[in-house]
């Protein structure tokens, strides 16, 4: 519900209110954003007091309280009397920056409008649309904001329309501000590196600027495009949590400022060191869009509003409510090294064990036999593959598997026939050599002739064979991010086009083969965003496929993103990236909490282990809609220094909770396990329990003894279970209650 009134705009629904104001000089103020409330009378009026350096405008200038630097704005400019971050910066043609927008008007409609080229959410239940205009009429913003019923999302976007008579130049355009009146916040953030993504990061919020951002026109493994503002006492399961993610796949920047009298700036969007958009008369340029959350249950109420959100009004693809097929992936398997026989042997394992899906990774193509060729030749490798895709498809689903296949079609390498024929197609500046990422070199989509080839290649493979899944895969950063033939003035356009031309390629390629399960990725979970889900139900969370080091992975992605979102495979001991060697249960369970797959030689596995892996595979298929689709509740996050996770998943009928203890200690309490959010009437009946083996695989299994397999949701919650305590390192308990 949104009303206009007394100046006054109340954005409201079930799980919050969000309040602006319409100020006596027609700026547009941030009044409030909190648990809903009735009516917003304004019982804590704004104090305008007459602070020292905070300067007026012209018409103010006798009335020194009213300064832009003290007033909680809701879009604010830069050097025209604010001096904290701007929301935006636009270039006049004379050179300066100095804008001032004044409300104007405003619409409330039904539903959402459409963000033209972008990723965005839909399914909207009533939208404010803000028109400002700059004083000078050089130009107007259009700041959109739709209230969803039924989660605890608002939408906000922004749209720039140049409505004066001269070209003029953004330079900054985030999707939104928000002026908080105190800054008794904690900061929470993913950070990361490739094969180490989405580390918690909380800290208290620092005094003066915080920024987390990439410039590597990706959404990166660095640096998730996701921030919340805890209260200090805000835990997982109680609290109030302001949180922000942007639906964008490139580079980003989201800034928190504390500021000089105790308030808190903050804002996201598209990275102003990477961007700049020349906007020429009558034309006009929309931000990506920002899905904002407010939780007052705690860091679990946010991720549980972000989670039914995406899975309601985000991802579109027709398997987003369907289980996902467990998959074996050839990639750690073999690398480059394969050829039919080989993933023909894989799939009549993949058969035998349960599996569903057989995947060939990186290396069908050209001559690819390592990372240093062929890139951008769409065109079987036949040494490899004498019965080409089609054959090596039919193969596999003559054994009742799903088939699947890996492409990187924003890459060349220098070493490929496309880079042979057009050397002009990638980014790349005139004077300076370009540079390399894993050998390659990136495609420059901001052009319409380089789209056409890519859209015109991938048709081609997805057409060519039965394919049933397609990895699509983005294994370097962006430098030199120019585009050879665009005028100066638009060079620093390319990054924020070449994000454009990828999403018009993706777009067109999901809507023309719906029945392919597609799967993002970028070296693991490079760009792990909400840009991506939109176009990709699910992504590969990482590279790094160690049981342990995914527990914090996993645990970081689930901050923001749906369980189902998120490729987990089992992978080898000693495992690749790390060496370490884990527990097949550990490594079996950990991968249970997202799309559960194998990434091993399974064809290797001894009878016994192929004996294990069929009761694995058997269980989760009986589980995995409670796990992909339930709600999902952290109930242990790293605690005890990362060594102790716990993870629950519940839906209406079916309760399943899951506890990995990483090392073993002495003389450690008795660790008793609280579940969350139970229904305390329901009667939850413990049906199957799975300890930890020990690594020697004795095979012993302990059964504790409850007097009761039954208990109420209460005692469940209040009272909790005991873990039995069984002394193994990389131990892994799965326990399955039915309602
Ligand atoms: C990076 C991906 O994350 C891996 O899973 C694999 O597909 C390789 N690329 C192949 O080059």
């Amino acid at each position: 519900m949104i009303k206009f009134d007394n100046n006054r705009f109340h954005l409201k629904n079930s799980f919050y209110s969000y309040v602006l104001e319409v100020s006596k000089g027609a700026h547009l103020l941030h009044r409030y954003w909190g648990k809903p409330l009735k009516e917003f009378r304004d019982s804590a009026p704004l104090q305008m007091l007459d602070r020292g350096f905070s300067g007026q405008l012209r018409a103010f200038e006798n009335e020194r309280t009213y300064s832009l630097d003290t007033l909680p704005q809701e879009y604010p400019a830069q050097g025209h009397t604010d001096f904290r971050i701007p929301a935006y910066r636009v270039e006049l043609e004379n050179g300066t920056n100095i804008t001032e927008l004044n409300y104007k008007a405003h619409r409330i409609f039904d539903g959402k409008p459409n963000l033209q080229g972008l990723p965005q959410s839909f399914g909207g239940g009533q939208t404010l649309e803000i028109e400002l205009e700059d004083i000078c009429n050089n130009f107007k913003v259009f700041l959109n904001y739709t209230v969803f019923e039924d989660t605890p999302i608002l939408a906000r976007s922004a749209r720039f329309v140049n409505s004066g008579g001269k070209s003029i130049k953004i330079r900054n355009a985030t999707s939104a501000a928000i002026d908080f009146n105190d800054n008794n916040f904690d900061i929470i953030n993913l950070y990361g590196a490739h094969t180490a993504e989405r580390t918690i990061h909380r800290h208290k919020i620092p005094r003066g600027i915080f920024e987390v951002s990439s410039t590597r026109g990706a959404s990166s493994h660095q640096h998730s495009p996701f921030i919340a503002l805890a209260r200090p006492d805000a835990t997982e399961f109680v609290g109030e949590v302001y949180a922000a993610s942007l639906v964008y796949s490139g580079s980003f920047a989201a800034k928190v400022e504390a500021e000089q009298f105790g308030t808190t700036r903050f804002v996201i969007g598209l990275n102003p060191d990477t961007f700049t958009w020349k906007l020429e008369p009558g034309e006009e340029f929309q931000t990506p869009e920002v899905i904002l959350n407010y939780s007052c249950a705690g860091l679990n109420g946010m991720s549980q509003g972000f989670q039914k959100f995406y899975q309601e009004h985000l991802i579109r693809s027709k398997f987003k409510n369907q289980v996902r097929p467990i998959l074996v992936n050839n990639w750690e398997a073999t690398y480059f090294d394969f050829n039919e026989e080989k993933i023909v042997a894989l799939a009549e394992c993949a058969k035998d064990l349960g599996l569903e899906l057989v995947v060939l990774d990186d290396g069908w193509f050209g001559k690819r036999n390592d990372d240093n060729s062929s890139l951008g030749d769409w065109f079987v490798n036949k040494e490899k593959l004498p019965n080409e895709i089609k054959g090596l498809a039919e193969e596999v689903h003559k054994r009742g598997l799903k088939f699947g296949l890996w492409v990187e079609p924003e890459m060349v390498n220098e070493d490929s026939e496309l880079f042979r024929a057009h050397p002009d197609w990638i980014l790349h500046v005139p004077d300076y050599q370009p540079s390399f990422g894993r050998h390659q070199l990136i495609l420059d989509l901001s052009r319409s002739e380089v789209r056409d080839y890519v859209l015109d290649a991938m048709r081609k493979v997805f057409s060519s064979a039965p394919i049933d899944y397609v990895k699509w895969d983005m294994n370097r950063h962006m430098t030199e991010a120019f585009s050879a033939g665009r005028p100066a003035d638009r060079q620093m356009e390319t990054q924020h086009r070449y994000m454009l031309g990828l999403y018009d390629i993706m777009e067109k390629l999901v809507t023309e083969f719906p029945d392919i399960l597609f799967e993002s990725c970028s070296g693991g979970g490079g760009r792990f965003d909400a840009g991506m889900l939109y176009y990709m139900p699910q992504i590969w969370t990482s590279d790094d496929s160690d049981a342990v080091c995914r527990l914090s992975i996993q645990s970081g992605t689930g901050l923001a993103f749906p369980v189902v979102t998120q490729g987990a495979h089992v992978s080898v001991v000693p495992n690749h990236q790390v060496g370490r060697m884990t527990t097949f249960q550990m490594r079996n369970f950990v991968a249970y909490a997202g799309t559960y797959g194998f990434e091993l030689d399974i064809t290797k596995f001894t009878e016994d282990e192929k004996a294990e892996v069929r009761d694995y595979v058997k269980l989760y298929k009986e589980i995995r809609s409670t796990i992909q689709f339930g709600k999902f509740t952290r109930l242990l996050t790293g605690d005890k220094d990362g060594n102790e996770y716990a993870w629950q998943f519940e839906d209406d009928g079916r309760l399943i909770v899951l506890y990995f203890k990483v090392l073993a200690k002495p003389a450690e309490p008795i660790r008793i396990l609280k579940f969350a959010d139970l229904n305390p009437d329901k009667v939850y009946t413990l049906k199957k329990y799975f300890p930890p083996k020990k690594m020697s695989f004795d095979g012993g299994k302990q059964v504790i003894n409850f007097e009761e397999k039954s208990f109420y949701g209460d005692e469940l919650m209040f009272e909790g279970i005991s873990v039995e305590k069984i002394d193994t390192d990389f131990a892994a308990y799965l326990w399955c209650f039915e309602k």
